[in-house]
């Protein structure tokens, strides 16, 4: 599809070398061009307002998961991810719903409790005798892992591999940008590791027929829509995608807190002081620095944005991060303030694919920061944050810390 001629164009490229370590001068330069920027070397329709980056999320008629093939192709099945159809999606989702309401969630916290001692403990100790440390290998990344492993019924003796096969799904992404044979091998691994993590869980799900369980896959198996709706492989992609999907994106939450608040120490002592502000800054935290910066979506039915004319076969891409600092929404919405009054922002997206795991990964992070702030209130970042080249799930590869 072709820009039509009143449409501003800005031809941003997300891959170039270092944009990610700060993208968002270029996000304001978009901003700046118009509420919708076509970008020729992305054939996309890129949306940073808040306002229509909701409607296009909130939109599932108009507006279908993009790139839904690659997301097939990578659980190896069709998820709840990949469903427009709400009343199907709806069905899928509903199975474990209830699962990650808030109210429910509560009868987790001791094990997320409990995780997140077992791994933070031992960390702060190692940093308080005078060591400088990745929080990102060493601590951030196996907190979700475990705790999503041990709702699924996973037996212990499989974290360490249940951790190692999760890992390595998360780097796909960084190898599939590194044209490199470095980058190959690591889209290699990757595939392995979701190939045997599909194999291991298509055990559990014939287990979970013979020995019936109230964990999340012996809730699937025993669901009445997975037994008569569901394909076995549809089964388990879905929950290899409830591992990936939660995964990465909580470690990157906590990666990035680490950095805003060793950045701002005036903050962090208020924090310290007043845990009232805990979640508060959690959500600072992800509307200022997003996670997930961008979905596309694929215009499905003919409709109008902006003004603007779409058809099917038209990408869009709404622009999370861009929207998050949407100065029609939030006053000097580029500034990190854990006090800001408490708007919602999109960094869990929106409508119907919305983050079902929100509600855990808000008590994951707020668990694992209120301990870390009781056992090590003064910290530092030691040396300078690399964000690698993911900016589409946008977080620090490596946050070195010393107390
Ligand atoms: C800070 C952590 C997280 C972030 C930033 C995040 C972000 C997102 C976003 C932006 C979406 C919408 C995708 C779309 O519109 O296509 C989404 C969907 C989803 N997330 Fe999360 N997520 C997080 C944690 C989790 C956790 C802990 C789980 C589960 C254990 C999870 C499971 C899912 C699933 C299954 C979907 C698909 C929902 C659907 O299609 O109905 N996420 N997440």
């Amino acid at each position: 599809m072709k820009s039509s001629d009143t449409t501003p164009v800005v031809n941003a490229s997300f891959h170039e070398d270092g944009f990610n370590q700060d993208p968002y001068p270029v996000l304001e330069e978009i901003r700046r061009a118009g509420p919708i920027v076509y970008n020729e070397l992305l054939d996309r329709w890129m949306v940073t307002a808040y306002p229509l980056v909701s409607r296009v999320l909130g939109d599932s008629g108009h507006y279908a998961q993009g790139a839904s093939d690659a997301f097939v192709d990578f659980f190896g099945g069709t998820t709840m991810e990949t469903i427009d159809e709400p009343e199907r999606h709806n069905a899928m989702r509903g199975i474990w719903a209830e699962d990650f309401q808030r109210g429910n969630l509560e009868s987790r916290r001791e094990l997320v409790e409990r995780v997140v001692a077992d791994q933070l403990d031992p960390f702060v100790d190692r940093i308080r005798s005078g060591e400088t440390i990745d929080a990102v290998a060493e601590l951030t990344r196996s907190i979700p892992t475990l705790v999503i492993a041990n709702m699924l019924g996973i037996d212990a003796t499989m974290f360490a591999q249940f951790s190692a096969w999760s890992d390595a799904m998360g780097t796909t992404t960084e190898g599939a940008l590194d044209p490199s044979e470095k980058g190959m091998e690591t889209v290699m691994a990757g595939r392995r590791a979701t190939s045997e993590l599909n194999a291991y869980i298509a055990e559990q799900v014939k287990d979970r027929r013979r020995n019936p369980t109230d964990d999340l896959i012996g809730k699937m198996v025993a669901a009445p829509f997975a037994q008569t709706g569901m394909s076995e492989v549809e089964i388990i992609a879905s929950n290899t995608q409830l591992v990936f999907a939660g995964n990465e994106t909580t470690a990157k939450l906590m990666a990035h807190t680490l950095v805003s608040l060793a950045a701002h120490p005036d903050q962090r002592r208020m924090l310290a002081a007043d845990r009232s502000l805990v979640l508060p800054t959690i959500e600072e935290v992800h509307r200022w620095q997003t996670i997930t910066q961008f979905i596309d979506r694929d215009v499905r039915a003919e409709v109008e944005l902006a003004g603007l004319r779409l058809s099917p076969g038209a990408v869009v891409m709404p622009l999370q991060g861009a929207a998050n600092r949407d100065p029609q929404r939030w006053d000097n919405g580029s500034a990190f303030d854990i006090t800001r009054p408490p708007r919602q922002h999109l960094g869990f997206g929106f409508g119907l694919h919305s983050c079902i795991g929100l509600n855990l990964a808000r008590l994951e992070v707020q668990v694992w920061l209120d301990r870390l702030l009781d056992l090590l209130p003064e910290f530092e970042v030691a040396r300078e944050v690399d964000y690698g080249p993911n900016f589409q799930l946008r977080g620090p590869a490596a946050v070195y810390l010393a107390g």
